[in-house]
């Protein structure tokens, strides 16, 4: 039986919504941007944090489809910030052999942070390791209609037919995320109990964790807390627990003596 007593294992995706800039540069007298700035430091002990607990695969919502709304002041400055932070990143991210992707409609994106994201992503490629995935001008009802467009070109050309959106397999690769696995995990911090139009069909099963903590603040003990909380849960998958204790024996039965530790 999946229970406290017998913990999950560390969640392969971690999405998470990095919540709370505002706020924490609000109650020091800050600029909003200076939220972010720190927000941006969050980011790099948190990757740092989840490569050495094993994590795969870490989604960073960094800037929504709904963020330009936000003073131009402020939206210059969160890309200012993507820039900088790709630009003294990518180093790192390749000694680390870390994979940089993006999902979104990052084609809408100023053309200096459009061509830094080009660059980090190209230099990363390769690596299967570890991958940090940026959602940015991102959107997951966008993301919605995006596959939708691309696959009704795809049928238009002969290239796909109908039946291939019979099945959520079929029509999932036509998503942004369409080599990425379903978050296991989602956090979101400063205390905010919102989906907020991230994931929202690849974190059909995912579980939540929600935390009071404002981004910045948030680091490595936070993060193993996190896991540690998804980790006592019982993921259903809409089956009922004897299923999965059965499945899960059946499981362990079938597997060859050897590698049974
Ligand atoms: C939400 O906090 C945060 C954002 C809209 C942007 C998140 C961006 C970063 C952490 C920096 C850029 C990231 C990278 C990877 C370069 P909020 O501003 O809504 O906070 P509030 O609710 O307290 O106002």
């Amino acid at each position: 039986m999946t229970s406290a007593s017998t913990p999950l294992p560390v969640p392969a995706h971690i999405a998470i919504i990095m919540d709370g800039n505002g706020r924490w540069a609000k109650q020091r007298g800050l600029p909003r941007v200076e939220g972010h700035r720190r927000g941006v430091e969050a980011v790099r002990t948190v990757m740092e944090a989840a490569r050495e607990l094993g994590v795969k695969c870490v989604t960073l919502y960094a800037f929504s489809v709904e963020n330009w709304r936000r003073p131009e002041e402020e939206v210059g400055g969160l890309m200012g910030l993507l820039e900088t932070f790709l630009a003294r990143e990518t180093a790192n991210l390749v000694r680390d052999r870390v994979r940089l992707r993006a999902i979104g409609r990052t084609d809408e994106l100023p053309g200096a942070a459009r061509a830094a994201l080009a660059a980090a992503m190209a230099a990363t490629a390769h690596f299967t390791e570890q991958t940090l995935v940026l959602a940015l001008n991102y959107g997951a009802r966008t993301e919605a209609l995006d596959a939708a467009r691309a696959y009704a070109a795809a049928v238009v050309a002969g290239k796909a037919s109908l039946d291939d959106a019979k099945s959520w397999e079929g029509f999932s690769r036509y998503l942004y995320t369409r080599d990425l696995p379903d978050p296991d995990l989602v956090i979101r911090t400063s205390g905010e109990k919102r989906i907020s139009n991230f994931l929202l069909l690849q974190a059909a099963y995912a579980e939540f964790v929600f935390t009071p903590v404002l981004w910045p603040d948030f680091g490595k003990a936070e993060l193993i807390a996190a896991i540690d909380e998804f980790r006592g849960r019982e993921r259903r998958f809409g089956q009922i627990t004897e299923q999965l204790a059965a499945a899960k024996a059946e499981a362990a039965a079938q597997r060859p003596a050897d590698v049974i530790v």
